[in-house]
């Protein structure tokens, strides 16, 4: 897969941190969802592990393995898109060694992304500078962390308490400083996502984490009103209706078929005159349909 020239880096993306727009992060699983992400513009695309929620139904991040993000990557990748897209590294794939971590960091490349996202802060150290090392850019992604959903006892928002919020700055710095090109603050109180983006050089991008982030990011399903009946997470803002309207339209379809509506003439593949006179031959009591 050769990369398209015009394609958003992530070293641009860390030179956005001083600038006054701020970034716009969006995911996507597949190509149409790419399609509909790069052309309204966005920095950058993630294929985020939400994938195994949003996609594949099940109840939290931690069932999709490496091969599976990569199938998803190279997805997206296969668009050619202008946004850089960032490639999620699933539960562990990046928790065992490091030269596991590397080749998992790899996969993701080879698919097509052109940056890794990693959940974790001090903890990750290592496995972060490692793939540093092997020249692939890291996003970090700290806070709400859902990869943890059982240590952190749910999906909660995390860096409400003095303490706990002093250890989320504490990872930002250190990701920083690690080499990390931006970081994801998912689910923190915003004066605490302030303090880390007046504290850090690299851009934070912000999921539930209030104004004050040098970027935004959103999941492709939440945005467009496509999250089933669940309870919808206070920071999402609806822009679509999305399930609602395809489930009107795929009514109609229904009706359209049952009602001998679909498909009609023009919709149809028709033989030719001198073909149906032979077919006749094979006998058969009702008129061919004939091109017009
Ligand atoms: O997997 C994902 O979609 C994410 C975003 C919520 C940041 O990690």
């Amino acid at each position: 897969m050769s990369a398209s020239p015009a394609r958003v880096t992530a070293p641009e993306i860390a030179g956005r941190k001083d600038s006054e727009t701020p970034l716009v992060m969006i995911t996507a699983y597949d190509a149409p969802t790419a399609r509909t992400v790069d052309g309204a513009g966005a920095d950058m695309i993630l294929v985020g592990d939400s994938l195994a929620m949003v996609v594949l139904g099940y109840d939290n991040t931690l069932q999709v393995t490496t091969a599976d993000m990569a199938h998803h990557v190279a997805a997206v990748a296969r668009t050619n898109p202008h946004a850089l897209v960032v490639g999620d590294l699933p539960w562990l794939s990046y928790h065992v060694s490091t030269q596991e971590t590397v080749h998992n960091a790899a996969q993701l490349i080879r698919a097509g992304a052109g940056a890794v996202k990693l959940e974790g802060g001090r903890k990750r150290l290592s496995h972060v500078e490692a793939i540093v090392d092997a020249e692939i850019p890291v996003m970090g992604h700290i806070g709400l962390t859902p990869q943890s959903i059982h240590a952190l006892g749910g999906f909660k928002v995390q860096g409400k308490e003095l303490d706990a919020a002093k250890q989320i700055c504490d990872d930002a710095v250190a990701l920083a400083e690690s080499g990390v090109f931006a970081i994801v603050l998912e689910c923190v109180p915003d004066g605490v996502a302030r303090m880390i983006t007046d504290a850090i050089s690299v851009p934070t991008i912000g999921i539930g984490a209030g104004r004050h982030c040098d970027g935004q990011v959103i999941v492709w399903h939440d945005a467009l009103g496509f999250s089933g009946v669940g309870r919808k997470a206070k920071f999402v803002r609806e822009y679509a209706h999305l399930e609602l309207d395809a489930t009107q339209s795929l009514e109609r379809f229904c009706a359209d078929v049952r009602e001998g509506r679909y498909p009609s003439s023009a919709e149809t593949y028709h033989m030719t005159d001198g073909m149906a006179e032979q077919l006749g031959l094979y006998g058969g009591d009702r008129e061919p349909e004939l091109a017009p």
